[in-house]
């Protein structure tokens, strides 16, 4: 493995064409897929696809990350470039495994993802950005220390834009 970065407990990797069997197992666990939908094995192709393209472009995209004492998939995280609410950004996002919840992995994907935006791209915001009613994720971003901003729309559906 020639591309990766190492936390305390995590192997984290760039998201590759290589990943699309685990992206796809990860999307069907059922609750992951409460939030992110149905997925075909066709789509997680152009997804992988479309991140790994995003690494080449722009040096930075989603982890895929597992970990290091079993080699399990815990789920994938980090940053991005993206527009919102008008503006280009950096935000940093996270989905595990259910077996993963509750354990401390996407606070650790999180600092990761931080510390890559602010040590190594000098960075000055990042943003999160999460439906209104996802409280896990809504308190991971507090636990990151971000701040909530405001109410933002995406997709035509509320959610809640934090910034660090
Ligand atoms: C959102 C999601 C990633 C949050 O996962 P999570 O496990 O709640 O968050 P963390 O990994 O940071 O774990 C925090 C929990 O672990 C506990 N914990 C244990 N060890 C910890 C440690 N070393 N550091 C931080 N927290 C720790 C915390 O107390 C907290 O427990 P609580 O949930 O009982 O309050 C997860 O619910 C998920 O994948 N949801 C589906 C996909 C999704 O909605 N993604 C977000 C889209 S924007």
């Amino acid at each position: 493995m020639e591309d990766f970065r190492l936390t305390e407990r995590l192997r984290l990797e760039p998201v590759a064409e290589r990943h699309a069997g685990d992206l796809l197992a990860l999307y069907r666990d059922p609750a992951v897929a409460e939030w992110y939908g149905e997925w075909t094995r066709e789509q997680i192709e152009a997804e992988v696809a479309r991140m790994a393209a995003h690494w080449r472009d722009d040096g930075v995209h989603k982890w895929m990350a597992y970990e290091r004492t079993s080699g399990d998939l815990v789920g994938r995280g980090g940053l991005s470039r993206q527009r919102v609410d008008g503006v280009d950004r950096l935000e940093v996002g996270w989905v595990l495994h259910r077996r993963f919840w509750g354990q401390g992995y996407a606070t650790e994907i999180g600092r990761a993802a931080l510390s890559f935006a602010f040590d190594e791209l000098g960075a000055r915001e990042v943003v999160s950005f999460t439906e209104v009613h996802n409280l896990r994720s809504r308190a991971v971003m507090e636990r990151l220390g971000f701040h909530y901003s405001k109410e933002i729309s995406v997709g035509g559906e509320p959610f809640a834009l934090y910034v660090l």
